[in-house]
């Protein structure tokens, strides 16, 4: 029988995550993606507002009555001998730490860019997260059958506003009405729009009209004077932009771009092909002792979410692992590192377009859910036996923060043990200032505060409102004098706080006095923006 080797498996694996800013079209490619995977057979499912059918993985009776996806999913599926694990993020205006963090967990990404907006506010911030690890992006400019702005222009965009260099692997031949298709220049031929109906099946078929590039053959397709002008543009591109070099895509000093349009599926196939062949596979991770290689043969893993309530009647919590090294069996024994309690797995999820089925096997790359009662937090490492503990699973500065008023103060208690466990779970952040012990939320969306609001209610029993606070933003200070630290304590105390884990931030009312003070204090204090789990 033919087998496949273990290395083969983890060649043969690309997880990664998409990142856009809303509505630039994260859904649609997902859906055209799951649809080449052949895990959905009509497109159009994924997502459809209003509709029970809108989200697969709304779990949580929030989501259900906001009709929007809050949690991260994980769908896997092969193509072409290739096993994706595509981790969505919420890319919502209510989006989460969530969406941050599984940026860490994955070995590249791929970042959506609407053609006729281009560079918009959410990818800079999650580009800027995506930089933490260095982690590889492909550009998918999309929308191409709409109005679109000049793709030069957009390619500058990019590389100013994102810091990367673009190298276009593909260039589009028009927009809008006029978009005719898009010019591959590495084999040298146009792929013709054939423009047929949307959720037309046999509409993925694309790539039906190769031309090889030259004058006489351009001005068979398109009338003389357009066709001088596309060739002219053509041979421009092929002078300007660097030649594609793998090893700068790997550490992220450039990104390879694809134009197209997801809603006319047309350009996503040719960038998954791109994907499996030169996207990287699972690769190595650090611990806090040595750096561990997917090849290695026994299990090793992380988690970086927690997802609580996936199932209502049972109050569970589904922790996502992502397995770094070995091969994992159902029943396998791990070890939480951190509390040293053994687990026995053998009821392990992974999910197909948020369907959860009972995992036999995994291999480095793949994300495994692990059912728990509160046993198991971010950031936990899982080994066979060994003692070491990933790093670079973040906790990052929130951006929005609420003060918490307890309706009644009898419940003070449970508020307390609720607000220990939501932050240990990265649903939301806790802090208690120094000077007067008010005790403040922070998050990166605003939905994270409507969750916490809900659970508390729900299953601590606590009622809450939230007021507003004069907080800009925070940042984790480290200082390694500790007299220095100690000066700047007395003197900033109502502007010191502890996490939840008594780490002590700083807490800045504005960007502005955030400088001022980071420049009075840089020679002895650092003011970060993440710090691990
Ligand atoms: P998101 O997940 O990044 O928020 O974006 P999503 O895929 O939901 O796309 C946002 C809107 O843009 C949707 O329209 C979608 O149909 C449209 N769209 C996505 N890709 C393309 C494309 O290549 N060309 C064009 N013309 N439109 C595209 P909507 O009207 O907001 O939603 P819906 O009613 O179609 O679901």
């Amino acid at each position: 029988m033919f087998t496949i080797n273990y290395e083969d498996r983890i060649k043969k694996r690309r997880t990664f995550a998409i990142i856009s800013h809303p509505d630039a079209g994260k859904t649609t490619v997902t859906e055209k993606m799951l649809f080449l995977g052949k895990v959905i057979h009509t497109t159009g499912t994924v997502k459809s507002k209003g509709s029970s059918k809108y989200a697969k993985s709304d779990w949580m009776e929030i989501e259900r009555r906001r009709g929007i996806s809050v949690t991260t999913s994980v769908m896997q599926f092969s193509y072409k001998n290739y096993i994706i694990n595509l981790l969505d993020t919420p890319g919502h205006e209510d989006f989460s730490e969530d969406t941050y963090r599984i940026l860490t967990a994955v070995d590249f990404c791929i970042m959506i860019i609407d053609a006729a907006k281009g560079v918009e506010e959410r990818t800079k911030k999650l580009i800027e997260v995506t930089r933490l690890r260095k982690t590889p992006i492909i550009t998918f400019i999309n929308k191409l059958d709409r109005y679109s702005k000049n793709s030069i222009s957009l390619l500058d965009e990019i590389e100013s506003d994102l810091n990367i260099k673009c190298i276009p692997i593909n260039w589009p031949i028009g927009s809008g009405t006029s978009f005719y298709g898009i010019y591959s220049l590495k084999d040298k031929k146009i792929y013709k729009y054939l423009k047929k109906k949307k959720n037309k099946q046999n509409h993925d078929i694309l790539f039906n009209y190769p031309k090889i590039l030259n004058l006489f053959s351009l001005k068979k397709i398109y009338e003389e004077n357009y066709a001088e002008e596309i060739y002219e543009e053509l041979q421009l591109i092929e002078n300007v932009y660097d030649k594609y070099d793998s090893i700068e895509f790997l550490k992220s000093i450039s990104t390879p771009v694809f134009f197209g349009t997801a809603l006319g599926n047309f350009g996503i196939d040719y960038m998954l092909d791109y994907v499996v062949k030169y996207a990287p596979s699972p690769n190595s991770r650090k611990t806090n002792v040595r750096i561990v290689d997917p090849k290695e043969s026994f299990v090793t893993g992380f988690i970086f979410k927690i997802q609580a309530n996936m199932d209502l009647r049972h109050r569970d919590r589904v922790a996502f692992m992502r397995v770094v090294s070995g091969t994992f069996f159902k029943g396998m024994k791990l070890k939480n590192v951190r509390t040293g309690k053994i687990f026995v797995l053998s009821d392990a999820v992974y999910f197909i377009a948020g369907e959860r089925r009972i995992v036999n096997v995994a291999y480095p790359g793949d994300v495994i859910g692990i059912h728990n009662h509160g046993t198991i937090n971010i950031g936990d490492t899982f080994t066979e036996g060994e003692n070491f503990s990933f790093i670079e699973i973040p906790l990052f500065a929130p951006e929005i923060f609420k003060k918490i008023l307890l309706k009644n103060p009898l419940k003070k208690k449970q508020l307390v043990k609720g607000l220990i466990e939501l932050s240990e779970e990265g649903t939301i952040q806790v802090f208690k200032k120094i000077d007067n012990n008010t005790i403040f939320l922070g998050a990166i969306g605003l939905l994270q505060f409507e969750v916490v609001l809900d659970r508390l209610k729900i299953e601590y029993k606590v009622d809450i409102v939230y007021n507003d606070i004069n907080i800009s933003l925070i940042r984790w200070i480290k200082c390694k004098s500790k007299k220095k630290l100690k000066d700047f304590m007395n003197k900033y105390s109502q502007y010191l706080a502890l996490d939840f884990k008594k780490n002590l931030v700083y807490i800045a009312t504005s960007s502005a006095n955030l400088k001022i003070t980071s420049d009075l204090y840089k020679k002895y204090i650092s003011f970060s923006s993440t710090i691990n789990f």
